[in-house]
C-alpha cells in the first residue's frame, strides 16, 4: 500500500480540524512531555484541567525535579496510574543532572529517560523538536491498519516496529510534528474504534482499503488481549 498518497490529504485535513489543545498552543518539550504522559491512560477532555494546573504550579523541569512528593501526588490525584508522575520526577532529576535541565532532543536520549518509551520519545522529538521520527500509539496503529487493510495483529511488537519503519520513510520534511499529531488526531476523532468510525468525515475516505473492502469494523486485528 502506498502510504505516501495519504500525507497531503491528512495534513490538509489536520490544518482545518486540529483541536485547540493547551499543549499545542505552546509546544515546548516540557509541555509536550507532560501532556503525552497524562494522555497515555486518560482522555483529552479529562486531561486538560490537570495539564493546566500541573504546568502552572510546576512550570519547568527544575520545578518538577524539586517538587515534594505530597504536592506531586496531589497534582496527579484523580488521574490514576501514579507511577507515571513518579517516573516523570525521576526523569526530571536525570535531566537536571545529565543535561543541565534542558530536555534532550534526540530520540535515543529521550528513550533513556525513566518512563519514556518509543511512543513518547517519538512524540517529544517530533512535536517539540521537529525531528523526523514516528510516534506510533494505538490511534496510529488503527488508522494505518485500516487505510492499508493490514490484517496483521497490532498487538505484536514486530508489527508495531514495522509500522514505525514504514512511517519513518515518509515523514514529510519539516512537518514531522504535524504529521504525527494528524495521525493521532484522525484516530482520536474520526477513525475511532467500536463501529463508530465517521468515514464520511475522513480525508482518506476514497483512499482507505478497509473502507473499500467493508472491513472497517474488522480492523485492526488484535489477537492477544
Ligand atoms: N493523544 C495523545 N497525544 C496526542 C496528541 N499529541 N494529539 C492528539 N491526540 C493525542
Amino acid at each position: 500500500y502506498d502510504l505516501e498518497a495519504l500525507i497531503e490529504p491528512l495534513l490538509d485535513w489536520f490544518s482545518e480540524h486540529a483541536r485547540v489543545l493547551p499543549w499545542r498552543e505552546d509546544a515546548t518539550p516540557y509541555r509536550v512531555w507532560v501532556s503525552e504522559i497524562m494522555l497515555q491512560q486518560t482522555r483529552v477532555e479529562a486531561v486538560k484541567p490537570y495539564f493546566e494546573r500541573f504546568v502552572e504550579i510546576l512550570p519547568d523541569i527544575q520545578a518538577l525535579a524539586e517538587c515534594g512528593e505530597e504536592q506531586l501526588l496531589k497534582l496527579w490525584e484523580g488521574l490514576g496510574y501514579y507511577n507515571r508522575v513518579r517516573n516523570m520526577q525521576v526523569a526530571a532529576r536525570q535531566i537536571m543532572e545529565e543535561y543541565g535541565g534542558t530536555m534532550p532532543s534526540s530520540y535515543d536520549a529521550l528513550l533513556k529517560l525513566k518512563g519514556i518509551g518509543h511512543y513518547t520519545a517519538g512524540a517529544v522529538a517530533s512535536i517539540a523538536y521537529g525531528k523526523a521520527v514516528p510516534a506510533v500509539d494505538g490511534n496510529v496503529l488503527r488508522v494505518i491498519s485500516r487505510a492499508a487493510a493490514d490484517e496483521r495483529d497490532i498487538m505484536k511488537q514486530s508489527v508495531r516496529t514495522n509500522m514505525e519503519e514504514q512511517l519513518q520513510k515518509i515523514i514529510p520534511d519539516g512537518r514531522a510534528g504535524a504529521f504525527n499529531q494528524a495521525l493521532m488526531e484522525l484516530g482520536a476523532t474520526v477513525c475511532v474504534p467500536n463501529g463508530e468510525a465517521k468515514c464520511s468525515e475522513c480525508p482518506w475516505e476514497q483512499l482507505c482499503l478497509a473502507k473499500r473492502e467493508g472491513k472497517i469494523t474488522e480492523l485492526p486485528k488484535k489477537s492477544k488481549a
